[in-house]
């Protein structure tokens, strides 16, 4: 049985707290798509409401810390060593359109390197956790990532190509050179869900540019925890930097990164 810290409890219960509103607010959400107005001013409600909620809870607990928030920004605290890095909804664009898959996640840094970290999934009630050097864990059950050796067994994530001419010509390029080889490409629209997936064997590998270390951060440590390799896309150390993210087992990192070197040849700027 798997044993939580005060720490990644702290983090648990302010969680899950938010994710009450959260889940009200997506019910409401589902009867506004077919209003006139849309959903979009309500779902940015929705987002503020369970960023305070979260801020409120590991304010209370940790009250030297200071905050990376989405939508607050930074907030420095007493203690310049420790703060807590939040995406109060990851996946927003799902939860504006009534799909149910989009996550609170919360990571605790020391000296800007997580130590703890949740990826909280309210509509499954899953509860992805990891400490540094305790292991990752999903709810109770210890994770590890997947075992597949071979790309042509891989079901692998990835953002699809977003809008924007430079993205687009790289998004399309990585999918020409990875779909051949791989079994199955994703794309389910939450960052902190996909290293949560990956980290958890359900996919193989994930790889998307231009996170931010809110999206990644808890992640980042549930990958490592999990057992897999996660670097920069082209294989540098600072992933939390640029938030360019590739995230496999320790057999499959290594062939993913030069598929994707091999997108950046054909003519790819990035
Ligand atoms: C987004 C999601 C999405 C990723 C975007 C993120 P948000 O976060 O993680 O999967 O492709 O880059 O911005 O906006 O839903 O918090
Ligand atoms: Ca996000
Ligand atoms: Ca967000």
């Amino acid at each position: 049985m798997a044993l939580r810290s005060a720490l990644v409890n702290v983090m648990a219960q302010a969680a899950k707290r938010a994710a009450r509103g959260l889940v009200h607010d997506f019910g409401e959400v589902e009867q506004l798509q077919v209003s006139k107005k849309g959903p979009a001013d309500f779902v940015s409600n929705a987002d503020l409401k369970a960023e305070r909620v979260l801020r409120q809870e590991l304010g209370k607990a940790r009250p030297d810390w200071g905050f990376l928030l989405e939508e607050s920004g930074a907030i420095a605290g007493k203690d310049a060593e420790h703060r807590w890095v939040v995406d109060p909804l990851d996946g927003t664009l799902n939860f504006l359109h009534g799909i149910p898959h989009f996550a609170i996640t919360i990571a605790a840094e020391r000296r800007e390197e997580p130590v703890a970290g949740i990826v909280y999934d309210p509509i499954r009630d899953e509860l992805f956790w990891a400490e540094k050097g305790q292991g990752a864990y999903l709810n109770e059950r210890r994770l590890r990532v997947s075992g597949r050796k071979r790309l042509e067994d891989a079901v692998v994530a990835t953002c699809l190509p977003r809008p924007g001419e430079e993205r687009q010509r790289r998004g399309l390029a990585e999918l020409a050179v990875v779909m051949p080889e791989v079994a199955e490409v994703r794309r389910f629209g939450s960052a902190a869900l996909d290293l949560a997936y990956t980290a958890a064997g359900r996919y193989d590998a994930y790889w998307e540019w231009s996170l931010k270390r809110w999206d990644i951060s808890a992640g980042v440590l549930l990958m490592r925890e999990a057992g897999g390799l996660v670097s920069e896309i082209d294989g540098g150390h600072k992933v939390l930097e640029t938030g360019n993210v590739l995230a496999a087992n320790d057999v499959l990192h290594e062939p993913m990164r030069r598929l994707l070197a091999r997108a950046r040849k054909a003519g790819v700027k990035t």
